[in-house]
């Protein structure tokens, strides 16, 4: 069990947000970055973290919740420890898509929006995750796969289920907010 601060974070998650929050002179604008800091610790963002960032970042809770809920990244919900992200806009559509998704949900018995008996993966829809050269596409966590088939979208949720973090073929590039990085696979 982790040790809790009073404001119910890992105090090594509070140890993280204060020290990117020691580097901003103006706390705001480093509410993006802690949202996904808090969002890699808890799995989703809690009513905790939300009210902390407030706080800490001079914010109205309101607010928080509204950056919250603007990025699909972020979640106001418990989520598995890994998070599959399936593109559902149109070019990744009409490139297979739908077979990607089918292959997915088959391979981790859980339909959009759910999440494994383990907890261990979500299965989540995404607008437009800007991969469309490398369409059909996913989000695994912060990395991306293209160019996707059925049999290689059932591979990478396998590895993902037994913990194999850099499944096939990934290279991690980190974002500029943190909030994604892209992998071309
Ligand atoms: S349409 Fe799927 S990533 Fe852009």
């Amino acid at each position: 069990m982790f040790h809790q601060e009073g404001n119910g974070l890992d105090a090594r998650c509070v140890k993280e947000l204060r020290g990117l929050l020691e580097g901003f002179e103006n706390k705001r604008e480093a509410l993006i970055p802690c949202l996904n800091i808090a969002q890699r610790w808890q799995h989703y963002v809690s009513r905790e973290a939300a009210a902390f960032l407030a706080k800490e970042t001079d914010t109205s809770l309101a607010e928080v919740y509204g950056v919250a809920t603007f990025y699909h990244m972020l979640s106001e919900r418990p989520l598995g420890k890994n998070v599959i992200r399936v593109c559902d806009c149109l070019t990744c559509h009409v490139k297979g898509g739908p077979a990607i998704l089918g292959a997915l949900k088959e391979e981790l018995g859980v339909e959009i929006g759910g999440t494994t008996k383990d907890g261990k993966v979500s299965l989540l829809e995404s607008p437009c995750m800007g991969l469309c050269d490398i369409a059909p596409a996913i989000m695994v966590n912060d990395q991306a796969f293209g160019n996707l088939t059925p049999k290689r979208a059932k591979d990478i949720a396998k590895a993902v289920k037994i913990g194999v973090s850099r499944s096939p073929a990934g290279r991690k590039r980190p974002g500029k907010s943190g909030l994604r990085s892209k992998v071309i696979a």
